[in-house]
């Protein structure tokens, strides 16, 4: 599964210039009888089965370092936030437990993680996809992975809001134009314009972020999104 990001776009790059290191262990090798199996029936019942401790233990053990620090990946985990990412940017070695099934017995990931992380309120079937999320995301904040045009100071959440909707040419497309403001070449206005469209969507589409922020707006700015709640 991991092909994909080693394969193609930032990760890829990221990869190819030595900047970041991605290996992948796989659990099977680790297993104790001919068949390969590396789980075991739910103590206690309940549905799926649970992957055994002692044989994740001994993959974890394989690439455990003293300066590891180990996510488990789990919706049981705290949801994953830009702080987050820029938080494991700094540690020197990651290692991201993906679960399969009803996931790893919990004394494991107890014993082991350092952090719980989920990507969101859904369930997947395995913790590679939301570990490819992870690195993805990680990786944006580690020094030289991104180039200067793909910057992460100005993306979602740098500031505590939504991004201002971005546009490019042509100036009109299916009759909607770019706003006018966009091509004035007025630095101040263009900057207040974008706070005022950052304000907007996010007041729309994400108010839990808009109360962690309250305390650092204008009075104009609360005034400019209770009017939009008002309205919807
Ligand atoms: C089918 S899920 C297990 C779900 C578990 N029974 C539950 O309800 O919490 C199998 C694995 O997928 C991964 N996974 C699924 N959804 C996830 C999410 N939202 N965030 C992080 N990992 C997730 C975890 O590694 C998990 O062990």
């Amino acid at each position: 599964m991991f092909n994909t990001i080693k394969s193609e776009g930032v990760i890829a790059r990221a990869l190819k210039n030595n900047i970041i290191q991605l290996d992948t262990v796989f659990l099977r090798e680790f297993a104790d009888n001919p068949r390969k199996n590396v789980d075991n029936h739910p103590i206690g019942g309940g549905d799926g089965m649970v992957l055994r401790p002692d044989i994740a233990e001994k993959a974890l053990q394989s690439v455990l370092q003293e300066n590891s620090f180990v996510v488990n990946l789990s919706p049981a985990g705290k949801v994953f936030q830009s702080t987050h990412a820029k938080e494991l940017a700094q540690k020197k070695h990651i290692i991201l437990l993906c679960g399969r099934y009803a996931g790893f017995d919990h004394r494991f990931t107890q014993k082991y993680a350092h952090m719980h992380i989920s990507i969101g309120d859904f369930v997947l079937s395995g913790g590679e996809l939301p570990a490819m999320c992870l690195i993805d995301s990680v990786s944006r904040f580690v020094p030289g992975v991104l180039g200067n045009t793909e910057s992460s100071a100005q993306d979602s959440f740098e500031d505590g809001l939504l991004e201002a909707p971005p546009y490019t040419h042509p100036e009109i497309f299916n009759n909607m134009k770019v706003p006018e403001i966009l091509f004035s070449g007025d630095h101040k206005k263009i900057a207040s314009h974008k706070r005022k469209e950052q304000l907007k969507i996010t007041a729309k589409n994400r108010p839990d972020l808009i109360y962690l922020i309250w305390d650092q707006l204008s009075r104009q700015e609360k005034t400019l999104i209770e009017k939009i709640w008002k309205n919807g």
